[in-house]
C-alpha cells in the first residue's frame, strides 16, 4: 500500500457540519451508508466553508449515481450546466463520459460521479487550493460512504488531491496503483480529464485505451480492508447540531438506487 490519507477526527466532521454518528462505513449496510449519503448530501446543501463561491453558484453539486458504486468517478469542479441542473457531467464532457462507460458496458447506474469541489467556480477558473481543502472533508466523506473498489481520478486535480503528490496525469494515466483513501483501500486509475481530452482529439484515443483498464480493475478481488475502530474511524458518537439543510428531496439529485 502506497499512500496513506488522514483519517477525519470528529472535530472535523462536526465542523463541516455532518451529522456524527455511531455509524461505522466499514461495517454499515448497503442502506445504511445509503442514508448516511442522503444526509450528507442534505448537509452539503448547506455548506458555505469558500465565501467566494457561495455568492456565485447556482447549486451545490454534491455527485449522482449509485450510492453502493463499486467504481467512482472524480473530476474537477461543477461548470456551467452542472451548476445550473446541480448534476456532475451533464455538458460535453458528461457526453464522452457517457460514451466511455457505454464502450465498457456500464451507465450512470452502476457508478457514483463527483468532483473535488462540489461549487462552480466563476468562469470555470481553476479551483484555489484553500478551496480544495476546505471541500475535501465531503469528498472524503463520499468515498468512505460509498466504499467503492476502483477510483478514477479524471484530469490533474483530483489525482493531486487523491495522491498527494504534484505528478501530473500526463505521467499517472492509464497505470492503476494501490491506495488508501481515509480508512479505505481502493484501486485508483488516473485518467485524462474528458473536458481536456475534447481540445485533443488523440487524448480521446488514450482515455478509451485506459477505461479499458477498468473491467480488470472490477474483476480483481476485492483489496482487504483493515479492521476498523469504529471509534477511531468516525470518533466518539456526538450530539452535534446539524447544519441547516436545504430542503430537497435527495432522490432528486443523486439519482440513488
Ligand atoms: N468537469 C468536471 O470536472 N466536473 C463536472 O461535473 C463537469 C465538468
Amino acid at each position: 500500500m502506497i499512500g496513506v490519507r488522514r483519517t477525519l477526527s470528529t472535530v472535523q466532521w462536526t465542523q463541516i457540519g455532518l451529522r456524527s454518528s455511531a455509524m461505522s462505513p466499514a461495517t454499515a449496510s448497503a442502506s445504511e451508508r445509503r442514508e448516511e449519503l442522503r444526509q450528507a448530501y442534505r448537509d452539503a446543501a448547506a455548506c458555505e466553508r469558500c465565501p467566494q463561491l457561495v455568492q456565485t453558484r447556482h447549486s451545490v453539486v454534491f455527485g449522482a449515481g449509485n450510492a453502493d458504486a463499486d467504481l467512482m468517478f472524480i473530476g474537477e469542479a461543477p461548470g456551467q450546466s452542472e451548476d445550473e441542473l446541480g448534476l456532475p457531467f451533464v455538458g460535453r464532457a458528461g457526453a464522452l463520459l457517457d460514451e466511455l462507460l457505454s464502450g465498457i458496458g456500464l451507465d450512470r447506474g452502476d457508478v457514483f460521479i463527483t468532483n473535488v469541489l462540489m461549487c462552480r467556480p466563476p468562469a470555470n477558473r481553476d479551483p484555489h487550493p484553500n478551496e480544495v481543502e476546505r471541500c475535501s472533508d465531503w469528498l472524503w466523506r463520499k468515498i468512505n460512504l460509498v466504499r467503492p473498489e476502483v477510483v478514477c481520478t479524471l484530469g490533474n486535480f483530483a489525482t493531486k488531491l487523491l495522491r498527494d503528490d504534484q505528478t501530473g496525469i500526463t505521467r499517472l494515466r492509464g497505470r492503476p496503483e494501490e491506495r488508501t483513501l481515509g480508512t479505505l483501500n481502493v484501486r485508483l486509475l488516473p485518467l485524462f480529464h474528458p473536458a481536456a481530452a475534447l481540445y485533443t482529439p488523440s487524448n480521446v484515443e488514450l482515455l478509451r485505451e485506459d477505461f479499458k483498464r477498468i473491467p480488470e480493475l472490477l474483476a480483481l478481488p476485492p483489496l482487504e480492508q483493515a479492521a476498523v475502530d469504529p471509534e477511531a474511524e468516525l470518533g466518539a458518537p456526538v450530539v452535534a447540531e446539524p447544519a441547516p439543510a436545504v430542503e430537497r428531496p435527495p432522490g432528486d439529485q443523486l439519482g440513488l438506487f
